[in-house]
């Protein structure tokens, strides 16, 4: 989407080798605007899925994904990083691993807000290795739900979560592929 290209380059900062920080337009300060050209893009790549419900994650997910639902008209559902006892016993769990805080975590969706009669759509801020989308898409599969794909803003090809979900027949599809940020330099897969 070259919209979203255009703003990583203009507003992205490389942070060491592989961090982009982008937390002026999408992860920390929003830009609404954006978002809706985002949702809207989303609309156009998975509409034909018929998507009953977005599947997200807290906490940078979850803007994104609530623009892009309007367009679907399809409720929210995100998936919650902290324990909480009265929900546990009725929520589906995944356990994900985060390479970027080198820890793992359980993340849980109410029983309640996914069933069989689903068909998901989960949207995610970043693709990195994966291990989000992984944990969500498992969740969706608990629910006996149909996985209608994967809609990611910004994934970075050079980590290995977009070979790993493509190659699971995963239907992915990332707003932006950073392929490399070398020397400086932000460069896009076509
Ligand atoms: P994975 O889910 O794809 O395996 O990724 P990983 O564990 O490595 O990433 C953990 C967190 O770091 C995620 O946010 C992810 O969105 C974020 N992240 C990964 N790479 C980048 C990057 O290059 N730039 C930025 N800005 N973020 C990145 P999180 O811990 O779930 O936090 P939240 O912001 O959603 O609350």
């Amino acid at each position: 989407m070259e919209l979203l290209k255009q703003r990583i380059l203009k507003d992205g900062k490389i942070i060491g080798n592989d961090i982009l920080k982008v937390d002026s337009f999408l992860n920390h300060q929003m830009d609404v605007q954006l978002f809706n050209e985002m949702g809207k893009e989303f609309y156009r790549l998975f509409a034909y899925k018929k998507i009953t419900k977005i599947l997200t994650i807290e906490s940078s997910g979850i803007g994104i994904a609530c623009i892009a639902a309007q367009y679907f008209n399809v409720p929210v559902v995100f998936a919650k990083k902290t324990e909480a006892r009265n929900l546990d016993s009725e929520a589906y769990l995944s356990e994900v691993y985060s390479f970027t805080k080198d820890k793992t975590y359980i993340i849980r969706v109410s029983k309640n807000y996914i069933n069989s009669k689903d068909t998901v759509l989960i949207i995610d801020d970043f693709l990195a290795n994966g291990k989000a989308a992984l944990g969500l898409a498992e969740i969706a599969d608990q629910a006996g739900a149909c996985l209608g794909g994967v809609g990611i803003a910004i994934e970075k090809g050079f980590q290995e979560g977009g070979k790993i979900l493509r190659e699971k027949g995963i239907n992915l599809k990332s707003l932006a592929i950073v392929n490399s940020m070398q020397d400086g330099e932000i460069s896009f897969a076509e």
